[in-house]
This record gives C-alpha cells, sequence and structure tokens, in this order.
C-alpha cells in the first residue's frame, strides 16, 4: 500500500484505498512537478507571514525557510524522489519538508489549501515566462530592424493576392513584422498585469480564520496586490487564458511570417537565401535544402490555438470554486510557454543571418506592371479624374501584356498615344525607384521614410 492510500483510509469520508490507476489518473506531479521553484518560493512567503501573524515561532519559520531552500536544492541536482503517491508538486515538497524538518514542516499549511497555493504558483512562474517571452520578442524585433536597415532602399514587388501590386522596399516589408510583434509585446505585457494578482489567502475558497497579512505575503512575493476576492482567487484561470489568446495571436503572426520565408525562399521566387543552419536536406534528394525552422513555426502555431481553445473549454461549464478540472490548465499552458519560447528563439536567432537576394527581387518587380498606379497618378497631377487615368493605364496595360513589355518599356509616342498629357517626365514616374521614393510620408515605403521609421523603433526599443 502506498504513503497515499495509507492517509487516504484515515480520511473520514474514505473506507477503500484509492485505486492504483486512478491514483495515477488523478495525479498532476508528472507535469506540475516544472513549479517547484515557485511552489517553494510561495511557501517561504508564506512561512515568513505566519511568521509575522505570530502563527509560527522564529524557530519553526527558520527551520521551514532552511528546509525548503534544502528541498529546492534536492531537486536542481536532480536527487529529489517525485511520488505518484503524493499527487502532486505541493504534496510531494511538504511531504519531504516534514520529513526532513518534524513537526514545524506539519504546521507550513496553516492558513492555506493547495487552491490558493497551485494559484498562487502559476502566477508565479507565468510572470516570469512572459519576462523571458518579452526579452526575446525584443531580440527578434532589434534582429529585424538590423536586417530592415541594411534592406531599406532594396527594391521588391508588394502583394495584394499574392499578385505584384507595386514596389515597395524590403525593409518596409520587414518593418511591418516589427509592428506585428511590437503589439504581441504589448499584448503580453498588458496580460501580466492581471496576471501578477496573488490568490494565497483564499485558501480553499473562502479565505481563513486565521490574522494572516496578504498585503506582507504580496509584498514578499512582488505581487501588485492580494486578489480581492477568495472564491474569484482560486477558481479563475482567464489569466491562463488570456496569455495563451496573446500566445496564439503572436503566433499567427510568426505563422504568416514563416509562410513568406518559405515562400521567398523557393527557386520560384528566390528573394532571400535562408541560413543553412537553419535548413535541413532530404535523405532522397540531395538538391534539397528545406526550410524546416518556418515551416514547423508555421505548424505549431496549430497546437498553441488548440491549447487557447482548451482551455476555454475548460472552464466554460465550472461553477465556483475550485474544481479539478483545474488540474488540465497546466499541460496546455506550459506547452504554450515551451512552443512561443522556442519559435522566437528559432526565430531571433535565424532572422539576422536571412541574405537579400536584391536581383531577383528587382526582377519579379519589374513584371506584372507594378508602376500601373504611379502612371494614374502621374496622369491625375497632369489634371485628369483619377478615373479617366485609370482608364488610360487600363489601355497602356493591355498593349504591354500584348506586347510582353512593361509600361516602362513602351516609347513615349505609343504612350502619347493613350494620353496626349504624358510626357517624357513620365519614365521618372514609371521607374521603380521613382516609384517607392514618391511614397514619402509616415508609413510609407519611400527608403527615407524606412531608414526614418527604424531610426524611432530603435530609440522605443
Ligand atoms: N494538483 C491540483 C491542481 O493542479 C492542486 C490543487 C488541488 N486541490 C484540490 N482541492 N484537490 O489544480
Amino acid at each position: 500500500m502506498t504513503q497515499h492510500n495509507k492517509e487516504k483510509l484515515s480520511s473520514a469520508r474514505l473506507t477503500q484505498p484509492t485505486n492504483a490507476f486512478v491514483e495515477e489518473f488523478t495525479a498532476s506531479v508528472q507535469f506540475d512537478k516544472i513549479l517547484a521553484k515557485y511552489d517553494i518560493q510561495g511557501s517561504i512567503a508564506h512561512a515568513k507571514m505566519l511568521l509575522r501573524a505570530e502563527i509560527l515561532t522564529e524557530q519553526e519559520c527558520s527551520e521551514i525557510v532552511h528546509g525548503l531552500n534544502a528541498v529546492m536544492t534536492e531537486i536542481e541536482t536532480g536527487l529529489f524522489e517525485w511520488s505518484i503517491a503524493q499527487e502532486d508538486v505541493h504534496m510531494n515538497i511538504e511531504a519531504r519538508l516534514t520529513q526532513l524538518i518534524g513537526t514545524a514542516g506539519k504546521k507550513l499549511h496553516t492558513g492555506r489549501s493547495r487552491n490558493d497555493q497551485v494559484a498562487t504558483d502559476i502566477r508565479l512562474y507565468l510572470r516570469d515566462q512572459i519576462d523571458l517571452i518579452c526579452a526575446e520578442i525584443k531580440r527578434l524585433q532589434s534582429g529585424l530592424l538590423d536586417l530592415a536597415e541594411r534592406e531599406a532602399a532594396t527594391i521588391m514587388p508588394g502583394f495584394t493576392h499574392l499578385q505584384v501590386a507595386q514596389p515597395v522596399t524590403f525593409g518596409h516589408h520587414l518593418m511591418a513584422w516589427f509592428e506585428m510583434l511590437g503589439r504581441d509585446y504589448e499584448r503580453f505585457i498588458d496580460c501580466k498585469k492581471r496576471v501578477n494578482i496573488m490568490p494565497l489567502g483564499a485558501a480553499a475558497l473562502a479565505g481563513t480564520s486565521y490574522p494572516i497579512d496578504r498585503h506582507y505575503t504580496a509584498e514578499l512575493m512582488a505581487f501588485d496586490r492580494p486578489a480581492a476576492n477568495s472564491l474569484d482567487a482560486v477558481s479563475d484561470r482567464d489569466f491562463a487564458i488570456e496569455f495563451c489568446a496573446a500566445g496564439a495571436l503572436m503566433m499567427t503572426h510568426l505563422s504568416r511570417f514563416s509562410e513568406e520565408l518559405v515562400l521567398w525562399s523557393s527557386a520560384q521566387f528566390a528573394f532571400i537565401e535562408l541560413p543553412d543552419a537553419f535548413c535541413t536536406g532530404s535523405s532522397i534528394m540531395p538538391q534539397k535544402k528545406n526550410p524546416d525552422v518556418p515551416e514547423l513555426v508555421r505548424g505549431k502555431t496549430g497546437r498553441v490555438n488548440g491549447h487557447l481553445i482548451s482551455l476555454l473549454t475548460l472552464m466554460k461549464g465550472q461553477p465556483l470554486a475550485y474544481n479539478k478540472d483545474n488540474q488540465e490548465d497546466k499541460e496546455p499552458l506550459f506547452d504554450t510557454v515551451k512552443t512561443l519560447q522556442g519559435s522566437l528563439r528559432a526565430f531571433a536567432d535565424m532572422v539576422p543571418n536571412i541574405q537579400a537576394q536584391p536581383e531577383n527581387m528587382l526582377k519579379a518587380a519589374q513584371q506584372g506592371f507594378a508602376t500601373a498606379t504611379d502612371l494614374a497618378d502621374y496622369l491625375v497631377r497632369k489634371g485628369i479624374p483619377f478615373r479617366d487615368a485609370h482608364e488610360v493605364v487600363g489601355n497602356a496595360v493591355a498593349l504591354g501584356v500584348k506586347t510582353e513589355r512593361d509600361l516602362s518599356e513602351l516609347s513615349l509616342e505609343e504612350l502619347r498615344g493613350f494620353s496626349e498629357q504624358i510626357g517624357e517626365d513620365v519614365f521618372e514616374a514609371l521607374s521603380l525607384e521613382g516609384s517607392v521614393a514618391s511614397r514619402d510620408h509616415i508609413g510609407g515605403t519611400a527608403p527615407k521614410q524606412v531608414l526614418e521609421a527604424i531610426k524611432l523603433a530603435r530609440k522605443a526599443l
């Protein structure tokens, strides 16, 4: 009979030992042991508060703190023996503490419950993970800035419907990703405000009859404040859901970025060369260089979206307050954290080493009549209403399509055949350089504006 079963038999309501499979089925230590560091941090704060409230003596508190530190060392050095019979990280640590220090260990759980304990642990954990994620987002953003600066004047086709639309600069395109990541960063920072609230003191659900000082424990753990309602504190996991939602959006951005990297690095586009260290070969086709990292990140977006749905579904039917359902919050949350951190790390390492292929980008921009809008704008400047200009350009494009030439390759006479207003200066408007340079306003693609945007971004970063 396991330790756990012995305890169960002494429980007032249970006369039968737990079914061996159920013991394993209901345990969470297999995955929640990664919370150990936070569980110990929370327990140390709790013990110090109990001392202040004169619930523990100086001697007991000191034994507990030393004992918990010793347990932490055992865990870090791999000497700790995790036991399914002790169900979860909280009971494993408490049991070992009592083994090490005796009676004082049994007093640690005074005035708290695993319900407020686990909610506190997850929040401490998530707060740390958000900091790591935010630092990685910034590292990726900074890599994007370096690449964008190098390629501020590199011309590429801009697309709508994946068809050549208008020329843009590669730097400008990259800065779009910078912006998206900036919003992801803000979402995590905002989420952290609601993560950093302390459930401890809510006990099982109703609070506790001991004279606890929740402001003191909150201060010890650098929480912004104690949670205002004990039932809410132990039961809601909205902070984790919110984190996964921010994560799903961030992964969606990385997934779209990945899609472009996959397309651009293909022979059909050949806009970029991905660093070899981030690609793999094929076991059968010797010519292959597969963009595995972007493909995997694109794929991993699916699991993060799935975790978000798992947590939403986990929560939706639960009455107040704590229910065992909530034990199922951990694996989706932990896997989301791991996936976000891994994807960001790979991207932050890869992006600064992307090599642009400016000649191919230019060639692609010269196809597809990318400067058709510029010709229309040129005619508008000559006094022609935009709708008429649009029609004139349509005719010119039709001739280009028929004779397989870009607008800039048509002769002045040919162009003048469509409108008398067209003069020699049209070729400046039809050049790709002229086209991008003319979009010279905040948020525009002109190299000058891109460099300005990068400068501001560096300051903000
Ligand atoms: N392992 C549990 C969880 O992850 C800890 C809380 C258990 N509380 C309880 N009343 N059984 O949620």
